[in-house]
């Protein structure tokens, strides 16, 4: 444990599993409820009192979350979730495939793209063909580079894809910067600035996604029955057309939802789910290309679970039976986490580590200490999906057979735990079953990743060749 200042606030560092016991208790009583001290800053760019990740207050978020869960954690929605991955890895596929084996990929843009459009599909039902876009403005570009013609073409798929990075770029400056240097401070202010205006286009294009879903249901007539999607959920939640089956209970709970609101909660899904996947795939297949060992048990079990025809569509059960992928992931993941710090404040004085904090002091845990720490790892620094694969069956691992609570938050812990965390690893499972067909491989097979470092890790960069698999 240890204490650092971000901007002139004290944030108490945890780097041990017990210390963070408390601060992840799956319980509504939680005296560590709330994320972040909710500044001026997150009034000014709109987070403030919607969708999930910022909330607060607990009754609040009990209400949007409930979207969350009903939408993403049912039985039905693996099976449909599976079925549109699949066809969007086919349509990137083929627009890799067109490119031809020779073209340099930069798989950070790619999967940004395909992250981006499974989460808009999930959310608001609305396919918005961010992949095939990319691909046409590639073709552009490399078309326009050929006749000699500067600059690039303006394209409205990719100007939403770039929104949403960008919109994601500004949470780091207000969490880091108080408001006087977001609007005083030269550079930083010309920053906040475009952060601002930025923000203005993408609620005017999810506001416009809204308003045409409301006339589309206006319109539909009361004995047909409408599409079901988190938007559409959120719409018609406590109206005569709610398409929730699950009741609620509550005077708050029981009223409509706002268009700030259903705003709100798409895009934290947005938020939380695009770079996130994205990110992550781009970190397997760096780590698949650095441990060939590995990649040929990752190998064998696809073909062992998949079997010999390639054309055949992947399910929900398949997926379930790729362990050995789950803990490849797993291990990815615990080298090199994307999500490696939450905070967590303190709505009352607590006990800590054997010290009396006063309320509303500001926690990090620090995932990616506790994720490599040597009284919960075994040999932590090496790369081995075993330590997540069957332990209970060999001593190869007793530390991690121990089970130890809290050692593993790849997608938190307690009540506040990610709601995505089922969808990520349908999207990154299927994803891996390029590797059936392909062998995704880094130009530079020598090259480190070329991570960055903020609220997650993640990489601007990663050049990949795509070219039929060796057998
Ligand atoms: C590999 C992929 C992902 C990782 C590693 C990840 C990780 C996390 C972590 C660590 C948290 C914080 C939980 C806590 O405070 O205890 C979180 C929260 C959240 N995640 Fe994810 N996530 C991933 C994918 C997704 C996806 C696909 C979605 C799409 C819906 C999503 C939406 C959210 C939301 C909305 C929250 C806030 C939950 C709340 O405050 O109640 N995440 N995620």
């Amino acid at each position: 444990m240890f204490e650092i200042y971000l901007a002139g606030e004290r944030n108490i560092v945890l780097c041990r599993a017990d210390l963070i016991e408390k601060l992840n208790m799956p319980s509504t009583k939680s005296n560590f409820f709330s994320r972040f001290h909710i500044t001026e800053g997150f009034v000014e760019y709109e987070l403030y009192n919607v969708g999930i990740g910022s909330i607060n207050d607990y009754e609040t978020w009990k209400y949007n979350r409930q979207f969350f869960d009903q939408s993403m954690l049912t039985p039905n929605f693996n099976d449909q979730a599976v079925e549109w991955v699949n066809e969007l890895c086919k349509e990137m596929e083929s627009c890799w495939n067109n490119l031809g084996e020779n073209h340099e990929l930069n798989l950070s843009k790619w999967m940004h793209r395909f992250t981006n459009e499974i989460i808009f599909k999930v959310t608001t039902g609305v396919k918005n063909n961010n992949v095939n876009s990319y691909y046409n403005f590639i073709v552009e570009c490399d078309n326009n580079t050929l006749k000699g013609i500067k600059g690039e073409p303006v394209d409205e798929s990719e100007k939403f894809v770039k929104s949403v990075e960008t919109y994601i770029g500004g949470l780091i400056y207000l969490t880091i910067f108080n408001n006087f240097m977001l609007h005083y401070v030269p550079i930083i202010r010309g920053k906040w600035k475009g952060f601002m205006k930025n923000k203005k286009y993408l609620f005017d294009k999810l506001h416009k996604v809204i308003k045409e879903r409301k006339i589309e249901i206006e319109n539909t007539p009361l004995d047909q029955p409408l599409r079901h999607d988190m938007m559409t959920s959120y719409i018609t939640a406590n109206t005569p057309r709610d398409i929730n089956t699950v009741k609620r209970v509550g005077a708050d709970i029981l009223r409509p939802a706002t268009d700030n609101e259903i705003r709100g909660m798409i895009l934290d899904s947005m938020l939380g789910g695009t770079e996130t996947v994205a990110n992550l795939f781009c970190f397997i297949v760096y780590y698949l290309g650095r441990y060939p060992e590995v990649k040929q048990r990752v190998l064998r079990e696809l073909d062992e679970v998949l079997g010999k025809d390639l054309t055949k569509p992947v399910t929900y059960r398949d997926l379930d039976e790729l362990q050995y992928c789950e803990a490849f992931i797993n291990e990815v993941n615990r080298h090199c986490p994307v999500s490696f710090w939450m905070t967590r404040l303190n709505a009352e004085r607590d006990s800590i580590g054997g010290y009396d904090w006063p309320e509303a002091t500001l926690f990090q845990m620090l995932y990616s200490s506790i994720m490599k720490h040597k009284n919960y790892w075994t040999d932590p620094e090496k790369f081995d999906p075993d330590r997540f694969y069957k332990v209970e069956e060999s001593d190869k691992y007793l530390l991690e057979k121990q089970k130890a609570k809290n050692v593993f938050p790849m997608f938190g812990g307690g009540i506040r735990i990610c709601p995505g965390k089922k969808l990520a690893m349908i999207e990154l499972k299927c994803l891996m079953v390029y590797f059936r067909k392909y062998d995704i491989e880094m130009a530079d097979i020598n090259a480190p990743l070329k991570l960055k470092s903020d609220f997650i890790n993640h990489v601007d960069e990663c050049i990949v060749k795509v070219k039929p698999r060796k057998f």
